[in-house]
């Protein structure tokens, strides 16, 4: 929309969270709130959006580098009013309509905001703002109607006991006529008790000057919930996991128990797959159909193919595995790990830089780093990888078919040629040719009756 421009509030500190961190830098299910509002932004195709950051503010520009945002400094936090007055000068000159929006109001989704513009657009308003009834408005400011029209919005604590009993709230999020707003800004006062500059002000300026104002009610009051402590916070991360696990039951994924499992919004799941109590699926995770996906286990920017099983309790970082293979429980596949088509990662494995090929097998407690590791290779229990010599990692290749046998330590860099044999407890420090058995300790010898001459030993009666 050509004459569409953006204006998101984010230069307060958010006292009521108790934090160093900046409230809009704050994630709700694994992003920073202010990004799911500058998301349902972006959907409008605004010729601008401009963000006021203030507190913390250097963090928030780092935070949302992003070629199509500007940025407003607000020196002082001295109210809304004040704060979107600091972005007049990025848009002196612009006529059409300003959308505002607060970047603790994240759950606003881009339908809503459209219908916003629509109402906007269509009345020929000066301003229009986003309104809810709610249950319990205690702490936003109430829409004052007279004879059926907005008439102010009043702040909570400025508010007398008749207008608190007001259920209509204020969401916080407007769309302005640019024509008549900067003038409105001007003429506000801090005449409140908190002595700041309040945006809300300019209704009543509006309808004083006799311009038309107008109000949407949302459908969905919970999308106007703002986050101002780490209670609702909370409470708001709550309802987008709800929203992203109803999303995916939608389209035919199994959740064993919805109120335990943790989905971030950018993750996808396939049909038909299982997902039990108490998993977390974090960042770019993709999971294919059919897949299960066993209590406790913690997946994060990790491409699951469709019928891999991962087992309770697994933590899986930056992972690739594929069709059908079978992981945990109790595995670790961190960074660059990638475990072939129904190849098998049993309990406390854990895999780094290292790639397990087609049907490959590493059944019990191994560390395998910076390896490549063949097709239907059998990694014995105990298989320890010696990546590191205390100043570089090296690399471990082993051929396809291989067979190491349990304990052994490959030093690396070393090479295991395909098919080869590794006899157990074996430390291997040189190359093993393709179909050698290679074993490293000791012929074995027997004492005979030792045990009895321990017990009785010879002279001793
Ligand atoms: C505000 C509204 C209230 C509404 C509620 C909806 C005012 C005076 N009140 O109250 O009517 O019901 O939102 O969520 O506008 N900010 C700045 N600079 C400042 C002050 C605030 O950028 O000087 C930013 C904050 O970072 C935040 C937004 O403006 O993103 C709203 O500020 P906040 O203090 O949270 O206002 P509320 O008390 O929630
Ligand atoms: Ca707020």
């Amino acid at each position: 929309m050509p004459d569409l421009h953006v204006a998101v509030l984010a230069a307060g500190q958010g006292k009521r969270m108790k934090s160093a961190t900046p409230k809009v830098l704050h994630h709700v299910a694994g992003r920073p709130m202010i990004d799911y509002v500058l998301r349902a932004a972006r959907q409008l195709g605004p010729a601008s959006i401009t963000v006021i950051v203030g507190h913390g503010g250097a963090h928030v520009q780092e935070a949302l580098t992003a070629p199509d945002v500007a940025f407003a400094v607000q020196a002082r936090q001295l109210g809304t009013a004040h704060a979107l007055a600091q972005a007049e000068p990025l848009l002196a000159g612009r006529s059409g309509t300003l959308l505002l929006l607060s970047g603790d109001v994240p759950l606003l989704t881009s339908h809503t905001l459209g219908r916003l513009i629509e109402a906007h657009t269509s009345a020929g308003a000066a301003s229009t703002m986003l309104t809810a009834l709610v249950e319990r408005p205690y702490g936003y400011g109430r829409i004052i109607r007279s004879r059926g029209r907005v008439a102010r919005i009043v702040e909570e604590r400025d508010a007398s006991r008749a207008e608190r009993a007001v259920r209509e709230i204020n969401g916080g999020v407007y769309a302005f006529d640019l024509g008549s707003l900067w003038d409105a800004l001007g003429r506000i006062a801090p005449q409140n008790a908190q002595g700041e500059f309040y945006l809300t002000d300019v209704i009543a300026i509006h309808r004083r000057a006799r311009l038309p104002v107008e109000a949407v009610i949302v459908d969905d009051p919970s999308e106007l919930r703002g986050i101002n402590s780490r209670s609702e916070l909370a409470d708001v991360s709550r309802i987008v996991r709800q929203h992203k696990n109803e999303e995916l039951m939608a389209a035919g994924v199994t959740l064993i128990d919805p109120a335990t499992t943790y989905i971030e919004d950018d993750v996808e799941v396939g049909p038909d797959t299982v997902i039990h109590p108490g998993v977390i699926l974090e960042g770019r995770t993709r999971i294919g159909s059919a897949c299960e996906i066993h209590a406790w286990s913690r997946i994060r920017g990790s491409v699951l193919g469709d019928r891999v099983t991962v087992l309770n309790c697994c933590v899986l970082d930056g992972a690739r595995v594929d069709a059908a293979a079978r992981v945990g429980p109790f595995a670790h596949l961190r960074e660059e790990s990638a475990v072939g088509a129904d190849a098998r990662v049993g309990n406390f494995v854990e895999l780094k830089k290292t790639s397990l090929g087609p049907g490959a097998k590493a059944g019990h407690l191994a560390y395998l780093g910076d390896a490549t590791i063949g097709a239907k290779v059998n990694v014995g229990a105990g298989t320890i990888t010696c990546n590191y010599d205390g100043e570089a990692k090296h690399q471990t290749i082993i051929g396809n078919g291989a067979f190491i046998g349990s304990d052994t330590q490959l030093v690396a860099p070393v090479r295991i040629g395909e098919g080869a044999y590794v006899g157990s407890g074996a430390t291997i420090r040189e190359d093993v040719p393709p179909g050698a058995l290679a074993v490293s300790a000791g012929r074995q010898r027997n004492i005979e009756g030792w045990a009895e001459r321990r017990r009785n030993p010879p002279g001793k009666d």
